[in-house]
Formats: C-alpha cells, structure tokens, sequence
C-alpha cells in the first residue's frame, strides 16, 4: 500500500516533457534545424513520417498547459530547451525570439507556483553542429558550453535545478550505435567516442552552473535499469554483467570518479573512446543529484555475436506495456538500492517513469487507462520502499504530462497523463492522471486524505 507519509515533505511531485516532443513549431521564430527534424523527415526513420513539427502544440498552447499543470496540483516540472531555437547555428548568433520564448514560458511556470527543473540536452542537437561531425566532434563540447552559458544568462536567475543531459546512453548508443534515433549512425566506436564527449560536457557545464551560483542544484538524468542474467551459466553471468557496464555503469562510474568500466572495455578495447588529460576529473565534477529514468529490466544471454556478445531474452512477463517493456517495479527499487550503495549521490529524483498502452477516447472525453494509473501507484510503492531503506530520493516526475512525439515511434505511442486529440489539440486528463493528481494533492495537503 501506497504510504505517502513515506515521502519527505519537501518531495518534488512532477511530471517530465521534452521540447521536441511537445513544442512544434518548427520552423517558428528563427528556431535552427535539429538532428531531429533531419531524422524524422527521412523517409523510413520514424513509423507513418511522424515529425515533431506540430506535436502538442506547447509552444503556443503553454499558457493553458501550465494551468492545467497548477490544476492537477502538480509543484514541480521537467522540461527542456531546445538548443535550436535559442543558438540556431548552435553557437555563435542567439536567437532572441527563441530566448523571449523560453523567458516567458519560465515566467508562466513559475507564475503557476511550479518549481521547473530544466534539461538542458534532450537529444535536439542543431543541425549545424551535426554537419561538422555532431557528438563525435569534440568541438562539440565546446559548443554546448557556449549554449549553457548563454541559457544559465538567461533564465539562471529563476530556475534553480538543472539538469546538463537526458539519458545520453540513448542519445550515444541509439543515436549513433544503432542508428534508431538521430542522427541515426551504425557505429559502436563512434557511439563510445559520443558517449565520451557527452559526458565531458556534462562536467563542463555543471561548473559553468557552479560557477554562475553555487547555490543552485545541478545533475544529470540516465536512464538505468537491471541486467539480469537469462541463468546461472558463467557464460550468461558475464554476458549480464557486459550489459550492466554498456548500460548503466559506463555512465555512473565516471561520473562517480571510477574511470570507465573494465569489464566492458577489456572485451572491446578497440572501441574505446579517446579520452585527453583532465577528461575524467571534469567528468567527475560533484554533482548535487542523480536523475534516474526507469522503464525496465533487461534480461541477457551469451551471443556469439560481436562487439557485446550478449543477448537480449523476452522476460517471463506477465505484463507488458504497448512497446513491449515489461512491468517490473521491482526493477526500480533494485536500481535505487543500488545506485545509493555503490554511488552514494546526495540526492536521487526519479525524472522519468511511465508507460504507454493503448488509449481510447470516449465520447464524453474519458480515458479509462486503468493500467497506467497501476502502473505508477506499483513504481511509487518502490519508490516508497526505497526512501523506507533511507534512499535520499527527493521527487518523481511522471513520464509524461501530455502524450507526444515518441520518437521513431511517432505518435503512436501515448504515454501522457493526460491525452492529447492531435486533430484538434484538446487535452483530456486521463484516469491515470486524476488519479496521480489527487495522489499528489493528498501528499501535499491539498486534499483531505
Ligand atoms: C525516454 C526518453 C523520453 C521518452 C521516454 C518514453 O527514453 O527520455 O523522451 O521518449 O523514454
């Protein structure tokens, strides 16, 4: 059962969005290209040539959005900002209308009494840095150094939390491993060289934001999730623990001052990323949180495939979302324990969770998504767990507030709490999210328990 005295009073209740996800328009107010727009507008990239060019709407619905927002309860708010539309050459000359945007929609969320946490890098890199070689070019570093002072300038009087980059496993690996995302490349070395390069710039602008004021909190969102292995063959032991390192620990243990992890790449020294003097101290700058993103687990076998040589095997089940991820929250509570035990961060916000399945709009503008509303109460009991076993976890943001551009999956995909009618841009808050609204009043005292 669901305690919410569990959670500490100061709790962050949320949800999480992402600029190109909700924002559109596009091609507005002197916005720059992104590796996005490129992506989605190449034919067989994403499902029906989905593109984020309308999605939500955000960036002229925003107003009504944030009410809705205050009106469900919420007291804080993830969101990035699109590098685009505020350097849309990617450095160099600011965009000021882009700049004006994003003054006015800190002004309106801030306006609602809600606590923005800002992202910085949500995989929306410009167009213009891609064409000289994007993540893989270590200028690129540079760049996004140039971009955070100029957004810290800007909004750094308001906003108080940070975070420098969302999930950059996906952005390095799905971008540029698989090539399933943009700027869709098939090539592991160079995934590992991005990889580098993203989290070096993490470290830079964490000193840029300290540097601007101590006081301000800042960290970095990956998305983590259990390595299980398919049995007890050593063979599948290790393939588990591969995966652990490609996934999870390639990022946490830098970050933490632990240098990159053996077990991965004393099996693929090749595809090591160049790394210069100084990089992994910078890397290592102290942050003030962890942001952890949880969908699932991975369950692995031995592949004699390369590089990884590992596999991923269907879990048992029995449940599964529309993507076909299963629900595990146990899987939540095991990455919290874990990350407290071996990185010990000060302070841990769980800055995505959530899950799609197949919603219907009634008539009388109803979504009866009874699995999601299970879902979430199932992953905040972990949660709940967690800080019982004093995990220092301080906030939850419900992945995410609206449904919108998933990706290379288009707008299939909801996963929004609350629903979005693409053709006419109406929102209905689904039962999901009338249940986690009155879950968030109750917790902070704005409703009867
Ligand atoms: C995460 C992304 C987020 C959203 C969810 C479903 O990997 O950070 O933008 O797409 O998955």
């Amino acid at each position: 059962m669901l305690d919410l005295n569990v959670f500490p009073s100061t709790f962050k209740w949320g949800t999480a969005t992402a600029a190109y996800q909700i924002e559109g328009a596009a091609h507005e107010d002197g916005r720059g290209i992104s590796i996005w727009d490129v992506f989605a507008y190449t034919p067989g990239n994403v499902k029906r040539g989905d593109s984020g060019d309308v999605a939500c709407d955000h960036y002229h619905r925003y107003p009504e959005d944030l009410k809705l927002m205050r009106e469900l309860g919420m007291n804080s708010y993830r969101l990035s900002l699109a590098w685009p539309r505020i350097l849309p050459r990617g450095r160099g000359e600011v965009n000021l209308k882009g700049l004006d945007f994003y003054d006015r929609l800190i002004d309106e969320v801030l306006k609602n009494g809600i606590d923005p946490f800002v992202t910085l890098y949500h995989w929306d890199l410009p167009q213009a840095l891609q064409q000289l070689g994007g993540w893989a070019n270590r200028d690129t570093v540079s760049a996004f150094e140039e971009y955070t002072s100029v957004v810290v300038g800007l909004l750094g009087d308001r906003v108080k939390n940070w975070i420098t980059h969302n999930e950059p496993w996906c952005a390095a690996f799905l971008g540029h491993g698989a090539g399933v995302h943009a700027p869709g490349l098939k090539d592991v070395g160079v995934s590992m060289q991005v990889a580098h390069h993203l989290l070096l710039s993490h470290g830079k602008a964490v000193q840029i934001i300290k540097n601007h004021n101590p006081e301000h909190k800042v960290g970095i969102t990956l998305i983590l999730g259990p390595s299980h292995a398919a049995s007890d063959s050593p063979e599948d032991q290790a393939a588990a623990a591969r995966h652990d390192a490609f996934l999870n620990t390639i990022y946490l243990d830098p970050l933490y001052g632990k240098g990159y992890p053996k077990v991965l790449f004393d099996h693929i020294p090749d595809l090591a990323p160049t790394v210069q003097d100084g990089d992994m101290e910078t890397i290592a700058t102290p942050t003030d949180f962890l942001g952890v993103n949880y969908y699932q687990r991975s369950i692995l076998k031995h592949s004699e495939e390369g590089p990884f040589n590992f596999e991923g095997v269907r879990p048992p089940g029995p449940e599964f979302t529309f993507f076909d991820w299963e629900v595990y929250p146990q899987g939540l509570h095991e990455v919290l324990t874990r990350v407290h035990q071996d990185y010990a961060p000060k302070e841990i916000f769980i800055t995505e969770n959530g899950a799609t399945f197949e919603d219907t709009l009634t008539e009388d503008g109803q979504v009866h998504d009874e699995q999601r509303r299970f879902y979430i109460e199932r992953h905040l009991k972990a949660v709940q767990d967690a800080i019982q076993e004093g995990v220092p976890v301080q906030g939850y943001f419900a992945w995410s507030f609206l449904d919108n551009f998933e990706w290379a999956e288009g707008y299939e995909k909801r996963f929004g709490l609350v629903y979005v009618d693409y053709p006419t841009q109406n929102r209905y808050v689904k039962d999901s999210g009338k249940w986690y609204s009155q879950t968030v009043k109750k917790a902070l005292g704005l409703v009867e328990v």
